[in-house]
């Protein structure tokens, strides 16, 4: 998704551009931009397709020299990744620059309109009409004002016109060097200094700078000015106050560790991702901490009659899984949808309905829209399990979960799964004692097998690399690949082939063991091996086993994600990843997947694919 940066300081504004569009790479984007606003405050845009190494050549053959500016990274939604569709876009007086995450759902409409009366436009994108809508308004008035009040009027107008979301960000030559951050839908965080002020659409863009940031909410305005003033208003003119936070994280902890990519680095930080995601919420001392962050208590826990997982991509398999373990645990009725088919369907929704969204981001259109719907509901309460401190989702929902992993950079989700199950066995535990389906002396063998659960992953790890990468060489140029589990082991054989997809680009699907005789068994032969996910203290063992025994009969090649100790495993497996035991069938989803994700970060790592950045996908999908 496209990725904005702003700057107004003391220092050459292009280096601090480039920089901070490096940390929005992982969004996702097919070209990239800047504007360097100079002293005498002309505009230097420069834009280049494809990746930012090539606009930082560029820049050094034409460099911009200022002390303030934009910059943005482009994910195509409107218009092929070209350089006139890049970012930043003009007007036609070259007086006006923006940058623009979202979409401009009348665009066609208003650009038909701004046509009619003369402009011209460069691009293909929704965003340009944008900037013809503020030239119209801006050099309406005789002269131009550049106070708070008057940019505020002029953007105002503006988006009165315009229907869609967004995370504007604009500049007029007549402003004094002021640059205007506007939201609706879109991210967009304010960061600063003593002497300088930042725009981002995301943390990480901010953190080679500042960690104080300040979070900009629907509807409101930012504006940045010379000598390190940044004051909020809400769009109407009035002024808000909002403190600024402090954010955790450092820049290390954004850096790739020693790994080669950064989505190596990350399945390694998963047992640690686990470990702080359980730290302080777990046992009966922490039950009501627990409660409190997902903004329940114990009677509203006691009161529930349903639950509805909301979620995109990993984050839905993860919810998938937490399906099976809040019926079991917790004896609550749970279903799992995937956001953007939720928001356009009828579904019920009793009184006692805990509406749960799970997401990386915090900033997933879908997911988004689908909790407003809910959130509007009566009966319906609303919670999130959510990784970005301070996304929208966290101010959209009753109460947060945070997953604890820190930065997750790979557009390949991984160390976000594993933490997202620690918190749905978090909470099912929780909510199963609450509720009395657990008794005190389950639950707490239960914490007890989840605070061991990391010591096995290190060692699946540390096991399942040497095999993952051996494998890889063997399977890299199948034609396809058939991922298979059953149970609790269904959404990770889901996951499995999605990691796959994603990064290898050879096709995969993940199947349900028991349907794979109601068709995928036709595709199989010798070029379509199978992944399977068979641990033995799985209570469907003995069927998915006699599965891969009708795979195996037809010339699959089997993979096999089974238990350490399990000799029989090998009269149907051709090649066998030896999982420390598990304590129980509930946990091999955590161990299980990390297999998967080695081997899929192996064949794409061994293709010499962009492992971080996979083609056409973005980590944070803020359009529809
Ligand atoms: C994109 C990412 C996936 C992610 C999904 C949901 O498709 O590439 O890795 O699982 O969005 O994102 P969220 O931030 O809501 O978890």
């Amino acid at each position: 998704m496209c990725g904005i940066i702003g700057y107004i300081g003391q220092r050459e504004a292009a280096p601090l551009l480039i920089e901070g569009l490096r940390r929005l790479e992982y969004r996702g984007y097919d070209s990239a931009g800047i504007c360097v606003i100079s002293d005498a405050g002309k505009f230097g845009i420069v834009r280049e397709v494809g990746k930012i190494a090539r606009l930082s050549e560029k820049l050094i053959k034409h460099p911009v020299k200022g002390t303030s500016g934009v910059g943005h990274t482009r994910w195509s939604t409107h218009g092929a990744p070209n350089h006139d569709n890049a970012h930043p876009h003009t007007d036609c007086t070259g007086g006006i620059v923006l940058v623009h995450n979202g979409i401009i759902e009348n665009y066609l409409e208003l650009k038909a309109q701004l046509l009619a009366k003369g402009h011209r436009f460069q691009s293909d994108t929704d965003t340009e009409v944008v900037a013809h809508l503020f030239e119209e308004q801006l050099f309406k008035v005789k002269k131009a004002q550049s106070s708070d009040a008057a940019i505020l009027a002029v953007a105002r107008a503006v988006l009165s016109k315009v229907k869609g979301s967004y995370a504007l960000v604009v500049s007029a030559n007549v402003w004094d060097g002021k640059i205007i951050g506007l939201r609706k839908e879109c991210p967009l965080v304010a960061g600063k200094t003593q002497d300088e002020v930042f725009l981002a659409s995301d943390i990480p863009a901010l953190l080679p700078f500042t960690k104080e940031v300040v979070f900009i909410e629907d509807g409101e305005a930012v504006i940045l000015k010379p000598g390190a003033h940044a004051p909020l208003y809400k769009l109407t003119g009035q002024a808000v106050r909002r403190d600024a936070v402090t954010v955790p994280w450092d820049n290390l902890m954004a850096a790739k560790g020693g790994h080669k990519h950064f989505m190596h680095k990350e399945i390694y930080d998963g047992p640690a991702s686990f470990e702080d995601t359980l730290r302080g919420r777990i046992y009966d001392e922490n039950i009501d901490a627990l409660l409190r962050e997902l903004g329940l208590n114990r009677s509203k826990v006691k009161g529930l009659g349903s639950i509805n997982i909301l979620g995109c991509g990993t984050a839905y398999y993860a919810g998938l899984v937490g399906e099976y373990i809040f019926e079991h645990f917790a004896g609550l009725r749970t279903h799992v949808e995937i956001a953007s088919e939720f928001r356009y369907r009828e579904r019920i929704t009793g009184p006692g309905t805990l509406a749960l969204a799970i997401s990386q981001s915090g900033e997933t259109a879908d997911t988004l829209a689908a909790m407003k719907l809910l959130k509007a509901r009566s009966g319906v309460t609303t919670a999130g399990i959510i990784n970005q401190i301070g996304s929208t989702m966290t101010r959209t929902t009753g109460g947060t979960l945070y997953t604890r992993c820190g930065p997750e950079i790979g557009v390949a989700s991984t160390k976000a799964f594993v933490a997202q199950l620690a918190t749905l066995y978090l909470s099912a535990f929780a909510f199963g004692r609450v509720r009395g389906v657990l008794s005190a002396v389950e639950y707490k063998s239960l914490c007890d097998g989840l605070v061991h659960l990391s010591s096995s992953m290190r060692m699946a790890l540390q096991r399942f690399e040497p095999l993952a990468k051996d494998l890889a060489a063997r399977f890299q140029n199948a034609k396809g690949f058939l991922y298979l589990g059953r149970h609790v082991m269904y959404p990770v054989a889901l996951e499995g082939a999605l990691k796959l997809k994603e990064i290898s680009y050879i096709h995969a699907e993940g199947y349900a063991s028991g349907e794979m005789k109601h068709g995928p068994i036709a595709l199989i032969d010798e070029q379509m091996p199978v992944f399977a996910f068979v641990p033995k203290s799985s209570s469907v063992y003995a069927k998915t086993a006699s599965n891969l025994e009708e795979a195996r009969a037809r010339g699959a090649k089997i993979i096999a994600v089974a238990s350490e100790g399990d000799k029989g495993i090998y009269k149907v497996a051709d090649h066998v990843f030896e999982s420390p035991k598990s304590m129980t069938e509930w946990f091999d989803p955590v161990i299980g997947v990390i297999a998967a994700q080695l081997f899929a970060y192996h064949v794409a790592n061994l293709k010499g694919l962009d492992v971080d950045q996979p083609r056409n996908l973005a980590k944070s999908v803020t359009v529809e």
